[in-house]
């Protein structure tokens, strides 16, 4: 059935790839600062009351929208607490008020590291990124979802990368940094067990799973986006990217991969004061995004319970990956003649 979606985040990672998988809906986006090309828009900010739109347009829009999609937050650690929780919380509330007026289905996007409380560092030193303040905001935002009453669901990604088939991404995003480290040759290690799980879903699977809730009305749901027990672990994920370097021309190393209670315990004390500042912050941010990506248990993955969605399967998880990291190389122009992808 032909649906009116309202969707916040159109020109973000999950929102660009999404827009076009929901092409046989009128979708209006309702945009920031971003316009996403060829779509209908409004002008509108979540962090001012109303939306940001003026009386006439909200009601306007609340007459004609039955599906809200809720892309928008920020993404960036280094946010600062204040500025998170009023997009990521008081922003939702927000939308989940104009769901109601407009008596639509909301399918707000989340996040699957909500279950890795534990993984976050009580210490972030000199560091910028405190992934803490994201967490807690998606928390907090899954749970004015909860208790909103408004149907539809909640879905939860783990690592954006990007597209199976191609590689891109609107955005290369914080493990893209660390990818690029490890191919500029600029990180000799990396606090990473090489067992550890890092989950990651190509952007075209979870454009599939959000288009296949809205096509299917699915409500009364949370869904975890994740690849699981078919995640890749750390040691392969060093290893595609080293690969995908050498392909490329670039005769990359490997870093050594320590376990992070020793980068703790030895490494930090012993060298990070000698570092300059801004190494010292890089650092540390590294240590506070391995710590939340890389974990010794897999999340749950539910992809196979939506409706016309498969789980991820390691073999295409890792041909993905190697395609991202391709597209990386040649979208930077690292590699022999703009190498793209496998
Ligand atoms: N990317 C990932 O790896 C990942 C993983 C797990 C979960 N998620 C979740 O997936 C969702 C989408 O993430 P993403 O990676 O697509 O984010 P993103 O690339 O950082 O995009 C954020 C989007 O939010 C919009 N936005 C920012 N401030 C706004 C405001 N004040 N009012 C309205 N819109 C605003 C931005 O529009 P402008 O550019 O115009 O400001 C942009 O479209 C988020 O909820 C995120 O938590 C993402």
């Amino acid at each position: 059935m032909k649906r009116t979606i309202l969707l916040t985040g159109a020109s973000g990672v999950v929102g660009a790839a999404l827009l076009p998988r929901l092409a046989r809906h009128r979708v209006i986006c309702l945009v920031h600062r971003n316009k996403p090309e060829a779509a209908e828009i409004v002008l509108g900010d979540l962090t001012i009351p109303g939306l940001g739109l003026d009386s006439c347009t909200y009601r306007n829009l609340a007459r004609e929208v039955d599906v809200v999609v809720h892309c928008a937050a920020t993404t960036d650690f280094s946010a600062g607490a204040d500025p998170t929780r009023e997009l990521n919380v008081t922003g939702t509330a927000r939308l989940l008020e104009f769901a109601a007026d407009a008596g639509a289905t909301l399918h707000y996007v989340s996040s699957a590291f909500v279950a890795r409380s534990e993984a976050s560092r009580a210490d972030i030193g000199d560091g910028t990124a405190d992934p803490r303040d994201y967490l807690a905001s998606k928390r907090a935002a899954e749970q004015l979802v909860r208790d909103s009453g408004i149907p539809g669901t909640i879905l939860r990604p783990s690592v954006v990368i990007g597209d199976s088939a191609t590689g891109a991404i609107a955005k290369f995003q914080a493990l893209y940094l660390l990818a690029a480290a490890i191919v500029r040759k600029t990180l000799p290690l990396l606090p990473l067990r090489p067992d550890d799980r890092v989950d990651l879903v190509p952007q075209d699977v979870l454009a599939d799973a959000v288009a296949a809730v809205v096509k299917h009305d699915v409500r009364g749901a949370e869904h975890w986006i994740t690849a699981g027990e078919a995640a890749l672990t750390a040691g392969r994920v060093v290893e595609l990217i080293v690969a995908a370097g050498d392909r490329a021309g670039l005769d990359v190393r490997a870093p050594r991969l320590v376990d992070p209670e020793m980068v703790d315990r030895l490494v930090r004390p012993a060298f990070l004061e000698h570092l300059p500042p801004v190494t010292r912050r890089r650092f540390e941010d590294m240590l506070a995004m391995t710590a939340l990506v890389a974990g010794a248990t897999a999340f749950p993955a539910t992809l196979a319970e939506i409706p016309g969605c498969r789980p991820i399967e390691t073999p295409v998880l890792a041909c993905a990956f190697d395609r991202s990291i391709g597209h990386l190389i040649g979208a930077m122009g690292w590699g022999r003649s703009g190498e793209s992808a496998a």
